[in-house]
């Protein structure tokens, strides 16, 4: 079924935000692939942003991504990439909702904690960059008391 990549930019790591966000993706019953904290090289930040290498932020966003550690995951589900963007929030912390991760932890674009891919095509690109080995397969013993 569905995956999306989703990462703990270095704010949300150096704020102790990690198990806060981990919870409302496993509670909303999104089953957990792969995980990694990883310090990133300016290159890899800079592939994994090449979509906005022309945006007169890009500098600062490699920089920011580059700042500290990270925590990459892999999450599964039906509508895991749209339905994660929600459990997200808007790009501009000001804009998104009270009740999503943007929304309730995070005031500047450039310091908004989480990444999440935006298509179904992009988390597969997103996914063999950052897990080239593959994701983990397990079978959950939940699965059918979250799906129909
Ligand atoms: P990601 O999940 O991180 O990809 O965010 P997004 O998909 O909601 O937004 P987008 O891909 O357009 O931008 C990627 C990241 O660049 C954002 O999450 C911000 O951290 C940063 N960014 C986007 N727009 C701006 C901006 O106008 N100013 C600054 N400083 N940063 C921006
Ligand atoms: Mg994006």
């Amino acid at each position: 079924s569905e995956l999306s990549f989703i990462m703990i930019k270095p704010d949300g790591v150096q704020r102790g935000l990690v198990g806060e966000i981990i919870v409302r993706f496993e509670k909303k019953g999104f089953k957990l692939k792969a995980l990694k904290l990883v310090q990133v090289e300016r290159s890899f930040a800079e592939k994994h942003y090449e979509d906005l290498s022309s945006k007169p932020f890009f500098a600062g966003l490699v920089e920011y991504i580059v700042s500290g550690p990270v925590v990459a995951m892999v999450w599964e589900g039906k509508g895991v990439v749209l339905t994660g963007r929600k459990i997200i929030g808007a790009t501009k912390p000001a804009e998104a909702n009270p009740g999503t991760i943007r929304g309730d932890y995070a005031i500047d674009v450039g310091r908004n904690v989480i990444h999440g891919s935006d298509s179904v095509e992009s988390a597969h690109k997103e996914i063999a960059l950052w897990f080239p080995d593959g994701v983990v397969e397990w079978h959950s013993s939940l699965h059918p008391w979250i799906n129909e």
